[in-house]
């Protein structure tokens, strides 16, 4: 019996389901391969911590970008070590695969997508829309004709959806979420404090002191990267201010966003969505105040889904239970 697999693909993390067995798998969306794109040297947590740092005969990729594939033969190669890894793929058994693509992208980046999973080893593949997977994966009831609105703060993209009867309304997506968040903090210092720091450093300030509002301090934090001017290594202390100084541009950037397909909602169900609110989730979701802010921009009730980082992936698996929750169900393509 071929294995069922939900897979959604992140731009920074990717998350596996199978069938039978539950999320087996939440791993960063990195790859470390040679130099001939042939050979993985590391997957996930260990190739992320590769990156900038690789010698010259390898490699560390992100090779998916704001949710679309950027490099098709990585992405390949990857998954493919993703399904054998975690035996989705064996010799005899090739898996069938439901996976999550943005709703605003393009048929060739879905084609991308879904030719990378068919290289990787898979038997068949069906896709979701991930704002629809995500809507599912929080509980929204996506079926009734009362609209509801859905808010995925991931790493490459922010996505807004409003969904009724089944379907998307209306969505938007912007290429504005954690990986801009870390850039803007990596800027901040290297202008505020001549400090040069990696992306891992920049991730790790986000979380630990990051914040949404200018009320809140989160404390301090000794950081190591290299002094612009004296082109030396060296630490320095960097506090919460410093965190939400770098961020908050691109957070009120994200609100507009959502501002923005609001206005576009017509009328009967906007008046539901104020009466529901927002559903908040992706990695973003955890980041100090946000939901406080979305709330102070809109004037709506936002509520952060419980495992915001696993709703899509948990609605990728009810689907695979359970087709008929969205009219038509799910087409799957066999090869
Ligand atoms: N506690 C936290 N505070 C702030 N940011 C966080 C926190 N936890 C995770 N993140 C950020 O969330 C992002 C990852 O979220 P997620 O896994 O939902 O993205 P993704 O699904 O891989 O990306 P996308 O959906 O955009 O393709 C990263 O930028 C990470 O730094
Ligand atoms: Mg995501």
């Amino acid at each position: 019996m071929p294995k069922h697999v939900g897979l959604d693909l992140g731009t920074s993390n990717t998350r596996m389901f199978i069938k039978g067995k539950g999320i087996i798998l939440r791993s960063p969306t990195v790859v470390t391969v040679d130099k001939n794109k042939d050979v993985v040297v590391a997957l996930g947590s260990d190739a992320k911590k590769m990156i900038g740092k690789t010698p010259s005969n390898m490699e560390a990729y992100r090779p998916i970008r704001n949710g679309v594939v950027a490099d098709f033969e990585v992405t390949a190669l990857m998954l493919h070590e993703f399904f054998l890894r975690t035996e989705a793929l064996s010799l005899f058994n090739r898996p069938v695969v439901l996976v999550s693509t943005p709703e605003n992208c393009t048929e060739v980046e879905k084609l991308a997508v879904e030719n990378a999973i068919f290289a990787a080893g898979a038997k068949a593949v069906g896709m979701v829309g991930s704002s629809m997977a995500a809507a599912v994966g929080a509980g929204l009831k996506v079926n009734s004709p009362r609209g509801c609105m859905i808010v995925d703060i991931g790493g490459g993209m922010t996505q807004v959806a409003v969904i009724s009867s089944g379907g998307i309304v209306r969505s938007r997506a912007v290429k504005l979420a954690g990986e801009k968040l870390d850039a803007a903090i990596i800027n901040n210092l290297r202008m505020k404090k001549d400090l040069y720091v990696g992306e891992m450093t920049a991730e790790l300030l986000k979380v630990r002191l990051g914040t949404a509002l200018p009320e809140t301090n989160r404390g301090l934090l000794d950081v190591s990267g290299r002094n612009e001017k004296l082109k030396c290594a060296q630490t320095v202390r960097v506090g919460s201010e410093d965190i939400y100084n770098a961020i908050h541009i691109a957070l009120e950037a994200i609100c507009r966003t959502i501002t923005s397909v609001l206005e576009s909602t017509p009328p009967e169900l906007a008046s539901d969505i104020s009466d529901f609110g927002i559903m908040l989730v992706g990695g973003g979701a955890n980041i100090n105040g946000i939901a406080e802010l979305i709330n102070k921009k809109t004037g709506l009730r936002v509520t952060t889904a419980k495992n915001p980082m696993d709703c899509e992936c948990i609605g990728i698996a009810r689907l695979i239970e359970k087709p008929s929750i969205i009219p038509g169900g799910i087409l799957y393509k066999n090869r």
